[in-house]
């Protein structure tokens, strides 16, 4: 949590306790009390966010997540690029924008199982770069398929296409004084290792599989990111949001939203943690990168040790993503600003 005014030792101290005790009751600390404890703890900062001079990328606009992000976005002053897959959709979001006075938006397309289309996203942001891109579109699917690009899609979405538009932002991203990348990863992924060869295995396809294992390989993504691009530059986290009420979470696991209903976030607290990272004050835990967040701090990357990844699985993953891509964001040096008080992660 970053602090306004950091409270004295013993009360941080409690508060990291009753943090810690959350963490390990699932429903508690993915549900809506574990933000309402945690915002309630010494130490959370209460201040408005500030957005202002602030650039911000964010995919999958048009519903759930993305949508009450690209809202708060804007309400704290941030200018705010949201990606639509649907032109329809898109012209709706747009217009519904402008209809409750919500400033500062564009809306772009995007539709991330069409690789040439993160291309042109990408050329269209060339010359006004974003400093954050929030990475969140994303979905879980009922059917395995394979996208034009010949990838299995849920792989090729929450993992190729935001890589792909990743480093092809990068050098525009390693010219911003504090650039940062996030990718909205789940708490599903928790239960699937990284096994690269098994990512979209047509075997057997199960949709929480299939979604968790892509979910881990963005947490090990980011890991594998500051190995490669070392520290100082861009920096890449994942952030899991909890479990949020959204269209595509009915949509998906309909039984489980059932199940969970009075334990569910609003959109807005499973977007809370996704605007700090984009918004809050650069820190420690913020510059150091490569890590796992929820509620506003990082996180534990495993929970059960049979998930834990190697370091030789984390460098094939990145090894498959540039075959997959072309593009090797660790190939060019860094010739932008630097972050001198780095920092390495806590808890790795
Ligand atoms: N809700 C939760 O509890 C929860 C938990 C863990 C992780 N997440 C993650 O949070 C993110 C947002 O999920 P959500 O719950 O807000 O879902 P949602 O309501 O379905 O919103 C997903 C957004 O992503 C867009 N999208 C989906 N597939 C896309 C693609 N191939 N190309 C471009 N855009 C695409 C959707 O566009 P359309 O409007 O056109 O469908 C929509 O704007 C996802 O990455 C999800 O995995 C959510």
């Amino acid at each position: 949590m970053t602090a306004g005014r950091r409270p004295p030792l013993p009360l941080r101290a409690a508060a990291r306790a009753v943090d810690a005790a959350l963490e390990a009751a699932v429903p508690l600390s993915f549900g809506r009390p574990g933000l309402v404890v945690r915002r309630a703890l010494p130490g959370w900062d209460r201040r408005p966010p500030d957005g202002r001079g602030r650039r911000v990328l964010v995919t999958g606009a048009t519903s759930g997540l993305g949508l009450a992000l690209v809202r708060m976005l804007a309400a704290a002053g941030a200018d705010v690029v949201a990606t639509a897959r649907d032109d329809a959709r898109g012209a709706a979001l747009a217009a519904e924008l402008t209809r409750t006075g919500t400033p500062g938006v564009t809306v772009l397309p995007l539709e991330l199982e069409d690789l040439a289309g993160v291309r042109r996203l990408a050329a269209a942001l060339a010359d006004a770069a974003p400093d954050v891109v929030v990475h969140n579109a994303g979905a879980m699917h009922a059917e395995r398929a394979v996208t034009g690009d010949g990838l299995e899609r849920t792989w090729q979405g929450h993992v190729v296409a935001p890589f792909l538009l990743t480093g092809l932002l990068l050098p525009a991203l390693r010219r911003r004084a504090d650039a940062r990348v996030v990718l909205v990863t789940s708490g599903g992924m928790y239960l699937e290792p990284l096994v690269v060869r098994r990512v979209d295995s047509p075997r057997g396809y199960r949709p929480a599989v299939a979604y968790a294992r892509a979910k881990r390989a963005q947490v090990e993504l980011a890991t594998e990111w500051h190995r490669r691009l070392g520290p100082g530059g861009v920096v890449l986290h994942a952030a899991h949001p909890g479990w949020a009420r959204t269209p595509g979470l009915e949509r998906s696991l309909p039984g489980f939203a059932r199940a969970t209903s009075a334990l569910l976030r609003r959109p807005e607290d499973g977007a809370d943690t996704l605007r700090h990272l984009a918004l809050a004050p650069r820190d420690a835990a913020i510059d150091a990168g490569g890590l796992l967040w929820h509620d506003r701090r990082p996180r534990a990357a495993v929970r059960v040790p049979r998930t834990r990844t190697t370091a030789e699985e984390r460098a094939r993953l990145w090894e498959r993503l540039v075959a997959e891509t072309g593009v090797d964001p660790a190939a060019d040096p860094p010739d932008g600003p630097t972050r001198p008080d780095w920092a390495p992660p806590a808890n790795r």
